[in-house]
């Protein structure tokens, strides 16, 4: 039975865990304060043409500054969870050299400040802000790099673990690679092929591993540990059993001589080797390893962390092979173009809980929206609610199908810097203006918290009424 066919009074697990998410560069600004060195973004930012509209993550949305209003917002808005990013080149001043104690102190300081306010704080180490002197040094093609991380990791963990438990080591690998080394659209925007490509995947995957055992070797408080993932999800087009297992193909597995896929990264993290059509489908691009390898990169984790926002639609074609559905014009699309399709939010996480076996988190789902100060002073953003409320009813659909997804965290609490989008595009249940940095909650927000207050139960009974 499918959710829509029914109108029961249901609700989310008990201690079910809800919150939202932000990353570092994209919030703080105060890129050149209190000891903090560039990073690739703060280098990409300042390419020609890089950046829509030659925005920059100089000031953003000011959290940096405003980290105290911000955290009594999310008290006001009940959010019992928060994940952040800790900027490494905020924290670490020269290389993995010495630490910068202004640089702890913030963040020492924000997650003091979560804590009076009751908020669960969730600390991702990497979200994409290398310090640009690595990267100087050859960035995720040089091993070093990994070196650096577990030192910058193990001064994190040592000043932070005594009040934070969850960590989650990298986000989202495949951007990492496929946009930051493949298409160069993002930092630190290299176009290289395929080979390389795959070196610094590895790269990735062992400074992951390796900050694993750095976080329970040091962690002063029992830790939870995971990382995030792009979770790239199909879904079939018909519940056929021949469309459901096309649809996994799809999700598990490399197609393509690119990284965008989610079995290259998950599967040495969970199984200790790369998928057997990957390395056909690389050939002789695939990187070298030794067992030891792959065993510090399949340190055992306490959850999966995935990222989903949309999903493709698939059918079987015979045999083994699939085919996407191709996109019909005028499909409802958020105003990053991405198809609006709830059921990603069932696929994906289930089809990864059934390969890994693996407690689930979903770090990060959302939409940008135009939205906009209305003459009354309100920001109504009623597709942002219909966008949560279809995706959270499959969450909890996936959920009472057995998987074991544990959380689920909006991207993002705030409008911030969109990468290579600037701030043209708006991912946040509260709005910021970027001139005054006036932050206003959207009518999302107040929705989202009586999701959460209800632990997902006014999604049922008010699914007809929400506005
Ligand atoms: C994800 C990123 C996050 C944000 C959202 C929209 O890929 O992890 O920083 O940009 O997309």
């Amino acid at each position: 039975m499918r959710i829509e066919d029914h109108h029961d009074t249901v609700s989310f697990p008990d201690g079910f865990t809800w919150g939202v998410a932000t990353s570092a560069y994209q919030i703080e600004g105060a890129v050149a304060e209190d000891g903090r060195l560039p990073s690739v973004w703060d280098t990409f930012c300042r390419q020609k043409g890089a950046i829509r509209n030659g925005d920059t993550g100089d000031v953003a949305s000011d959290h940096y500054h405003r980290f105290r209003e911000d955290v009594q917002l999310m008290r006001q808005l009940q959010v019992p969870a928060y994940r952040f990013s800790i900027s490494w080149p905020r924290v670490v001043s020269f290389d993995s050299g010495t630490v910068n104690e202004a640089g702890l102190a913030f963040y020492d300081a924000l997650v003091n400040e979560l804590l009076g306010a009751g908020i669960q704080p969730w600390v991702t180490l990497f979200h994409w802000d290398l310090p640009q002197s690595l990267q100087d040094q050859g960035g995720w093609l040089n091993p070093n790099t990994i070196a650096c991380f577990a030192d910058y990791t193990k001064a994190v963990v040592e000043r932070l673990s005594d009040r934070v438990r969850h960590w989650i080591t990298i986000n989202e690998p495949q951007c990492i690679v496929h946009f930051g080394h493949g298409d160069g659209s993002h930092a630190p925007g290299l176009k290289l092929d395929l080979r390389e490509q795959l070196v610094a995947a590895h790269n990735v995957l062992l400074a992951h591993g390796n900050a694993v055992a750095v976080i329970r070797e040091h962690a002063r408080t029992p830790p939870i540990v995971g990382w995030a993932v792009v979770g790239n999800t199909f879904s079939p087009v018909t519940e056929m059993e021949r469309d459901l297992e096309a649809a996994r193909r799809a999700t598990m597995g490399v197609d393509g001589q690119n990284l965008w896929n989610n079995t290259w990264f998950n599967d040495p993290v969970y199984f200790g080797r790369y998928p057997e059509d990957g390395l056909k489908a690389y050939g002789a691009a695939a990187p070298k390893w030794n067992s030891r390898e792959m065993e510090i990169i399949s340190s055992p984790l306490d959850f999966l962390g995935l990222n989903v926002y949309t999903g493709k639609q698939v059918v079987a074609n015979g045999g083994d092979s699939w085919e996407e559905i191709e996109l019909t014009s005028g499909v409802p699309c958020t105003s990053m173009g991405w198809p609006v399709r709830g059921e990603c939010l069932y696929w994906g996480p289930r089809f990864h809980s059934e390969r890994y076996q693996t407690p689930i988190i979903i770090t990060e789902n959302g939409m940008a929206n135009l939205d906009w100060v209305q003459l009354d002073g309100q920001v109504r953003d009623p597709q942002r609610i219909d966008y949560m409320n279809r995706h959270l009813l499959s969450l909890y659909e996936c959920i009472r199908d057995g998987c074991d997804v544990r959380g689920y965290l909006y991207w993002s609490l705030l409008d911030n810097f969109e990468w290579a989008d600037g701030f043209q595009r708006r991912f946040g249940l509260i709005h910021v203006d970027f001139e005054s940095e006036r932050r206003i909650p959207k009518s999302s927000a107040y929705w989202y918290q009586r999701v959460i207050r209800s632990n997902g139960q006014s999604l049922f009974e008010e699914r007809e009424s929400n506005f």
